[in-house]
């Protein structure tokens, strides 16, 4: 059977967002018309997940609300002639069923997917963060070429990667390739956060992966680092010196990962999202003109 399990972490503190992440959790806020973890869901329920475990921590609870039936409000819309509306409610259906688990201290990305092996137990899954999207509308079908890399190379491991700007690798995990053919290749290492001169390529992590269940012995291996933080990137290295087959696929173009992790690319991906709204695109593309026009087109306020 193929793998249609996935795990979301939501659990994270978000600090970098403060304010804005003080009473409400990231994978919340809206980009475009939706919010972040629903482009996630729709882009998992694309790729065939069927069963999903958001690790969820304090403060989180409007994202296990947002999934559930609100018969309430549908109750409304239909009463108040809005049966319009109906339409945005849509994703409620989708044919995914919904865990969760809570991450009851924070101590980093591993340690939240560590959260979930009480349920995930023996069975390989896809692990997709709960602040990043993956291509515009969420329609990225690469959770699903990765799950069929996973099955058909027997791999232990399938990670996302994404070219960067060289002077950029400072901000992420980096793969050092064991040889690279075509948009798949072999890890031979991971770097987190290198020097621009000592990177080994410009392949950043993205947000997305494909583990055999060995990847919960490597965590639990893996001692916490900086601020008792687990780092999953430091138990895929692990999973890798003890001679599992890690493989990296390359973002396809077009689909690019969108990071809601701070401000500047926050602002970045709600820009282009609310651009390529069918409805409300063109009116905000017009206003950006003018704002953007030399002074002398501007309109007077
Ligand atoms: P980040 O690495 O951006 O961490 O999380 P963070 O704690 O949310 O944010 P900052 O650094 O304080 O600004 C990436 C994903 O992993 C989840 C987050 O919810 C986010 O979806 N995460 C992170 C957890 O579930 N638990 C953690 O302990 C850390």
């Amino acid at each position: 059977m193929t793998v249609d399990l996935a795990v979301v972490p939501v659990a994270g503190r978000g600090t970098r967002l403060l304010p804005l992440t003080k009473s409400q959790p990231k994978e919340m806020l809206p980009v475009g018309r939706k919010p972040v973890v629903q482009y996630v869901v729709e882009e998992l329920a694309r790729c065939g997940i069927g069963r999903l475990i958001f690790v969820t921590g304090p403060g989180k609870t409007a994202i296990e609300n947002h999934f559930d039936f609100d018969a309430e409000l549908v109750a409304h819309l239909r009463e108040t002639g809005k049966e319009e509306l109906l339409a945005e409610l849509a994703f409620e259906g989708q044919p995914v069923e919904y865990f969760y688990t809570r991450q009851r201290r924070q101590l980093g990305l591993g340690h939240a997917v560590l959260c979930a092996q009480p349920v995930v137990d023996n069975q390989p899954f896809v692990v997709a963060l709960g602040d990043s999207i993956i291509g515009l509308h969420a329609e990225s079908q690469v959770v699903r070429s990765m799950i069929d890399q996973f099955e058909r190379a027997r791999a232990d491991a399938v990670i996302a990667f994404e070219e960067v700007p060289r002077e950029d690798v400072t901000h992420y995990g980096i793969a050092k390739p064991r040889r690279q053919t075509g948009d798949v290749f072999e890890l031979d290492d991971l770097v987190e956060k290198p020097d621009v001169a000592e990177a080994p390529s410009t392949l950043a992590v993205a947000a997305r992966y494909v583990f055999s269940p060995a990847i919960f012995e490597c965590l639990k291996r893996t001692p916490p680092g900086k601020g008792e933080e687990i780092q999953l990137t430091d138990a895929i290295r692990l999973l890798i010196q003890q001679g599992g087959k890690v493989l990296g696929a390359v973002l396809p173009p077009g689909q690019r990962r969108f990071d809601i992790g701070n401000f500047e690319s926050y602002f970045q991906a709600f820009v282009e999202f609310a651009l390529a709204d069918p409805d409300d695109g063109l009116a905000l593309r017009r206003h950006l003109e003018r704002l953007l026009a030399p002074d002398g087109s501007r309109p007077c306020c």
